[in-house]
């Protein structure tokens, strides 16, 4: 009791990485954190290198982030890794961007699973490279029954063609008689989108500097904490995200009404 009372009167700076875990496993941990990771191109350009040795450095980043989000206990981890307007970069860029899943997958899946980590994916498949698709589709397959972390990449994600594609099927579903227009409420609506089956984000980190969404679960964050770093994705550490997830464990979340002592006042 006293060694709790004692980590928590420490400032961070004195605390260990190993000590500050204990410390926000005290707390509620967010269940859904969700990523947009950002700056990878300034990180390379920052030391004379191509934009793509951002990209890769920041895949490392994506393996220690996951390894300490699976220990911090968060149940899902949605890393935005492609989204539906990236397509607009030079080609040899995409190009390397959609051959990351696949070399991620390749050295890491084995760890993956030893880790009890779970894969998942959100986004429009069918225009992704075979090989991506198909690295993709073999570690969901490989970590199904796993239990630990869900680990969810939004690879070809964008918010609003999410929504759109929501709008269709539920159209079709009342054309068909299968729904009532009175049945559409925010929970159908959620159904109807590709995290269903998925909490809405407690937290969204954005690395970077840059303040805005960008296409990003539009729908699902709107009570999400957000976190904004001016750290650039490949220098985002373990340090970081406890930093972010401390920071979360200090907000009030009211959701458009009060609080539990607000009321009573
Ligand atoms: C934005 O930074 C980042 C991306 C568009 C790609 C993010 C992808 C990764 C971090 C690797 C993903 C790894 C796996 C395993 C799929 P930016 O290029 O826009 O950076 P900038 O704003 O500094 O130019």
């Amino acid at each position: 009791m006293f060694k709790k009372m004692n980590l928590w009167n420490k400032s961070k700076t004195n605390l260990t990485i190993n000590e500050r875990v204990s410390r926000i496993l005290e707390q509620p941990i967010p269940k859904h954190v969700a990523i947009i990771m950002d700056g990878n191109g300034r990180w390379a350009k920052r030391r004379a290198l191509p934009r793509v040795a951002g990209h890769h450095e920041g895949m490392k980043t994506v393996k220690k982030i996951t390894t300490l989000a699976n220990r911090l206990n968060i149940e899902t981890l949605t890393l935005y890794a492609f989204s539906t307007e990236n397509w607009k970069r030079p080609k040899h860029e995409v190009d390397y961007l959609m051959g990351l899943p696949e070399e991620f997958l390749g050295s890491f899946l084995p760890e993956l699973i030893a880790e009890n980590v779970k894969v998942s994916m959100i986004g429009d498949n069918s225009r992704l490279p075979a090989k991506t698709k198909k690295a993709v589709e073999k570690a969901i397959e490989q970590t199904a029954n796993n239990t630990g972390l869900n680990l969810n990449f939004a690879l070809n994600y964008g918010g609003r063609s999410e929504i759109v594609e929501a709008v269709k099927k539920i159209s079709t579903d009342v054309k068909n008689g299968e729904i009532s227009v009175d049945h559409i409420d925010h929970e159908c609506i959620s159904h109807y989108l590709m995290t269903h089956a998925l909490p809405d984000p407690d937290l969204l980190i954005r690395t970077s500097g840059e303040l805005r969404i960008s296409n990003f679960m539009l729908w699902q964050i709107a009570y999400t904490e957000l976190w904004f770093t001016d750290v650039l994705w490949p220098d985002f550490s373990d340090k970081h995200l406890i930093d972010a997830v401390e920071a979360f464990q200090k907000r009030t979340r009211r959701y458009g009404g009060l609080n539990d002592k607000e009321s009573k006042k």
